[in-house]
C-alpha cells in the first residue's frame, strides 16, 4: 500500500510516524516533508499548496490514500481534485474546509444548529462595524473572517483596541482579503481545550482531549504563536463534559454540515472554551492541530492506516478506536526571534541521543538536511513528546529530551502543562 502525506511540519511527522507503525506496512511519501520525515517517507519535492503539482503527482503515482495535513490545500480544494481522480483522501472538501476558512460560515452554522458558542455579529461595512462596537462591552474579540495564518484574531481589552483592530482588518487590510469580512464576538471566560474528532461524514469519534500553549513565553505571556507545546489529556475536560461535547457540539455540527450537502471526511478540530456555563466553541479547524497531533497520536493504540481508510471510505462505524491511558506532553523548540522574524540554518545537535531516551519522540517541524547535518529552517524547529504514568512524569521525560538537543538561539517554554500540574 502507498500513502502520500501532504505537509512539512511536526504534525505531518507525527502523522507519518503513526502511519509507519501500521500492520499494512505502507510505503510513505511526503510532499514536501522535512529532515525528520525523510527517515520514514520518501520526500516529494512539491509544496503543500501546489494543487496542480500534487494532482499531477497523484495521477502519475496512484497512491492508495492521500492524507492532507495543513488547512491551505484543503481550503484550495485539493480533496475535491483528488477525489475526481478516484483517489481515497483523508481531509475535507473545499466546502467542508470552510469550517476553518470562514469564521462567518462556521458561526452561522453553529447558531443555526444551536451549538453553544460566543454571541457574534458579522460585518462587511467598516462603518457599520464601528457603530456596532460602540454599543458593546469589553473585552471583545475581533476576528478576520478568512485564513490569516493564525493571526486573524485579536482579543481586545479596550474599545480603542477593538476599533483599531477593525480598522486594521477592514480598511488597512493587514490580513489581505481575509479581513474583508469581520466577525465581532463576545469574549468568553474560562480555560481552553482542544477536542479533535475523526469524522467520515456520518460518524464522529472524538480523540483524547488536549490543551495547547499559544503564547510564546512562560506564564502565557508574549505574542501568540502556532503553539509552543501541548499535553493530553486536558483534565479540564471531565468524562461528563466529553459526553456533552460529543452530543451537543460535535454531532449537531456534523448534522448541520450534512444539511448543507457537505460530507465532512477527516479531522474536525473543536477549539473550546470551558466556561462556567459549560463548553462553548471558539473555533473549528478542518485538520489535525499542531502541536496537538504530537501528543494525541502517540496515545493512539488502533492502527492509524485502518482509521484513515475508514474515514475516507465512510466506514468509521466499523472500527473501535482505542487509546493509551498514559498522558503525553510536548515542548516546541523554536528559533531565535520566533514568532517574529527568526534565525535559520542553525545546526541541530543531540537529535539521536534524544530519540534514544525511553518514551520520548522527536518530531521535526522546520528542519532540512544540509551537508550531512540537520539544520533549522522554520520558526518552530522541533517538537519533543514524552509519555509517562502521569502528567508530571510525562513532563519530566519531555524536558530530558529537550535538554539533550541544542541549536544556536533555541528557545522553548519551561512551564508546559502548568495548569494540569496545578490541579
Ligand atoms: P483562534 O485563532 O480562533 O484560535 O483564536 C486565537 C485565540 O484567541 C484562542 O485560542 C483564544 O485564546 C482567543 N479567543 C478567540 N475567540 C475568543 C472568545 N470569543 N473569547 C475569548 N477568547 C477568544
Ligand atoms: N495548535 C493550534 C492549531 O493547530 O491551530
Amino acid at each position: 500500500m502507498e500513502i502520500l502525506v501532504v505537509g512539512s511540519g511536526g504534525r505531518e511527522h507525527a502523522i507519518c510516524w503513526a502511519l509507519s507503525k501500521s500492520k499494512h506496512k505502507p510505503k510513505l511519501f511526503c510532499a514536501p516533508g522535512n529532515a525528520g520525515i525523510s527517515a520514514l517517507a520518501e520526500p516529494v519535492d512539491i509544496m503543500a499548496d501546489d494543487i496542480p503539482g500534487l494532482v499531477d503527482w497523484v495521477k502519475a503515482n496512484t497512491p492508495d490514500l492521500v492524507v492532507i495535513g495543513p488547512e491551505i490545500p484543503l481550503a484550495l480544494g485539493l480533496t475535491d481534485e483528488l477525489t475526481k481522480e478516484g483517489v481515497l483522501v483523508f481531509g475535507p472538501t473545499k466546502d467542508g474546509a470552510q469550517m476553518e476558512a470562514s469564521k462567518d460560515f462556521t458561526k452561522q452554522l453553529l447558531l443555526s444548529s444551536l451549538v453553544p458558542t460566543a454571541r457574534a455579529a458579522t460585518f462587511t461595512d467598516p462603518v457599520k462595524a464601528q457603530l456596532y462596537l460602540k454599543k458593546q462591552t469589553v473585552p471583545i474579540v475581533i476576528k478576520a473572517d478568512g485564513l490569516a495564518a493564525g493571526k486573524g484574531v485579536t482579543v481586545c481589552e479596550t474599545l480603542a483596541q477593538a476599533q483599531l483592530a477593525v480598522e486594521e482588518a477592514m480598511e488597512k487590510k493587514v490580513f489581505g482579503d481575509a479581513g474583508t469580512k469581520v466577525v465581532i464576538e463576545e469574549f468568553l471566560e474560562g480555560e481552553e481545550a482542544s477536542i479533535l474528532a475523526f469524522c467520515d461524514g456520518e460518524t464522529v469519534v472524538p480523540m483524547v482531549s488536549a490543551q495547547d500553549h499559544k503564547r510564546v513565553f512562560d506564564g502565557d505571556q508574549g505574542p501568540n504563536t502556532g503553539g509552543m507545546g501541548a499535553y493530553s489529556p486536558a483534565p479540564v475536560v471531565t468524562p461528563e463534559m466529553n459526553e456533552y461535547i460529543l452530543e451537543k457540539i460535535l454531532k449537531p455540527t456534523v448534522t448541520a454540515l450534512k444539511k448543507r450537502g457537505i460530507v465532512y471526511k477527516g479531522v474536525l478540530y473543536a477549539g473550546l472554551m470551558i466556561t462556567p456555563q459549560g463548553p462553548k466553541v471558539i473555533e473549528y479547524n478542518c485538520r489535525f492541530g499542531d502541536p496537538e497531533t504530537q501528543v494525541v497520536l502517540p496515545r493512539l493504540k488502533t492502527d492509524f492506516v485502518d482509521i484513515c481508510l475508514a474515514v475516507a471510505k465512510g466506514q468509521l462505524d466499523r472500527i473501535k478506536i482505542e487509546w493509551d491511558e498514559r498522558p503525553t506532553a510536548c515542548v516546541v523548540m523554536a528559533s531565535g526571534g520566533y514568532p517574529g522574524s527568526y534565525q535559520k540554518g542553525k545546526t541541530i545537535e543531540g537529535l539521536e541521543e534524544a530519540a534514544k531516551l525511553p518514551n520520548t519522540y522527536v518530531f521535526h517541524s522546520g528542519t532540512a538536511q544540509q551537508g550531512g547535518q540537520v539544520v533549522s529552517t522554520g520558526g518552530r524547529v522541533l517538537c519533543i513528546t514524552g509519555m509517562g504514568e502521569n502528567i508530571a512524569k510525562a513532563l519530566e521525560t519531555v524536558y530530558a529530551g529537550v535538554k539533550a538537543i541544542q541549536f544556536d538561539g533555541c528557545h522553548y517554554r519551561k512551564d508546559i502543562g502548568w495548569r494540569a500540574l496545578n490541579r
